[in-house]
């Protein structure tokens, strides 16, 4: 499929007025995107399991500008977070409507009052926009299957994820679930830069109901914008190679994650958590984004993992906070772990406690 594709043209219906909730979550990437062209492209491919417990629920309320009123240019919305009026919010949401509407070009015949809220506390470090921006592209691929009933299910996944894509790269993996990928890969099949797909072959048991809990260590304000972030890879030193090492690092973990080999899983995984960070340690200007307790917590990950050979690891996203990923059958042990020895290096000692999860559901009122 091309961009092409995704451009929505005949209408049958007609809708006056409609409303359409959607529950999505939050993904943790095993391979990592960092690095990106214009527009929202991947330098290159990457994974992440889909996250159950950390989600965004999203209302969008449309109400059809009468005839009166002149078609707008520009998107009509209002923007509520937690009951609360957010206008701090509204540039990043108009900048998405404005990117997309070539592809929605419905969104303009509608006043629409976007009412959102997070599972996870705003303020942990828990990066929203993946959640956010996919729970917004499910509510508007609501409205455009009301006024095109033909549209087929696949499709619709397909184009959600394009559209959250274009809100924020991660967004686009936080459509479906359990393990979904994003970027053009040649052992993926129907992958794509353009949007993401469920990994599309038959994954080993020992991944299923994967749990990932979440260390609050820093619940500060990111200290790097993902718009930064990405930037930093154009003039980088290591740019090309680190996309290449991704690229196979995804070749070698499409073959783990179906044989099942959970040490080599280990050593991918972290090593992918530390070459993020290494990215950002090298590039300039530099940015330090772990915190001595992100240290203290890794290296208690370690012992643990070696004087219990547990299979226990851990991954990173762009801050300090530690995503601890393990097995379900250690979850009783490894629970009591993170209670007892890991939860003191957590800011309020809080932590979240998550699994793999399925990807978006509609909530019906
Ligand atoms: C470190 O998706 O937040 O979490 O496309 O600019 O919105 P934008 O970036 P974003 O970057 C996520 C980076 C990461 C790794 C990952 O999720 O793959």
């Amino acid at each position: 499929m091309n961009t092409a594709d995704f451009i929505s043209r005949k209408t049958s219906e007609t809708i006056i007025n409609a409303s359409y909730t959607w529950q999505t979550p939050s993904n943790i990437a095993l391979v990592k995107y960092w690095g990106k062209s214009e527009p929202q492209i991947p330098k290159n491919a990457s994974i992440s399991f889909t996250l159950n417990n950390c989600h965004t629920i999203t209302t969008i309320d449309f109400e059809k500008i009468t005839a009166t009123t002149s078609k707008k240019e520009k998107a009509i919305f209002e923007l509520f977070f937690e009951g609360k009026k957010k206008d701090d919010f509204k540039p990043k949401i108009a900048k998405f409507f404005e990117r997309i509407q070539e592809y929605c070009p419905y969104i303009l015949d509608y006043k629409m009052i976007i009412s959102s809220e997070n599972s996870f506390p705003h303020s942990s470090g828990i990066a929203s926009s993946a959640s956010g921006m996919s729970a917004i592209a499910m509510c508007l691929l609501s409205l455009e299957k009301a006024l095109n009933p033909s549209l087929t299910a696949d499709f619709i996944h397909k184009k959600a994820s394009f559209l959250a894509r274009l809100g924020s790269g991660s967004a686009s993996r936080s459509i479906e679930g359990k393990l979904v990928v994003w970027g053009k890969h040649p052992q993926i099949e129907g992958s794509s830069d353009l949007f993401a797909v469920k990994f599309p072959y038959k994954i080993h048991p020992i991944f299923d109901n994967y749990c990932d809990t979440i260390l609050l260590v820093d619940k500060g304000e990111k200290q790097v914008s993902s718009t930064v972030g990405h930037n930093l890879m154009h003039e980088h030193p290591y740019a090309e190679q680190r996309f290449i090492q991704a690229n196979e690092n995804l070749s070698k973990l499409t073959d783990i994650l179906q044989n099942g080999n959970i040490k080599e899983f280990i050593n991918l995984v972290e090593s992918e958590a530390l070459t993020l960070h290494a990215m950002m340690l090298t590039s300039n200007p530099y940015f330090i984004l772990m915190k001595p307790n992100t240290l203290e917590v890794i290296n208690k990950i370690w012992e643990y993992r070696t004087e219990n050979n547990s299979n226990i690891c851990f991954t990173l996203d762009a801050g300090a906070n530690v995503h601890v990923l393990y097995p379900e059958n250690e979850k009783k042990d490894v629970e009591l772990f993170i209670k007892n020895n890991l939860a003191e290096y957590c800011q309020k000692n809080q932590y979240i406690t998550d699994v793999v999860g399925l990807g978006a559901k509609q909530i019906i009122a």
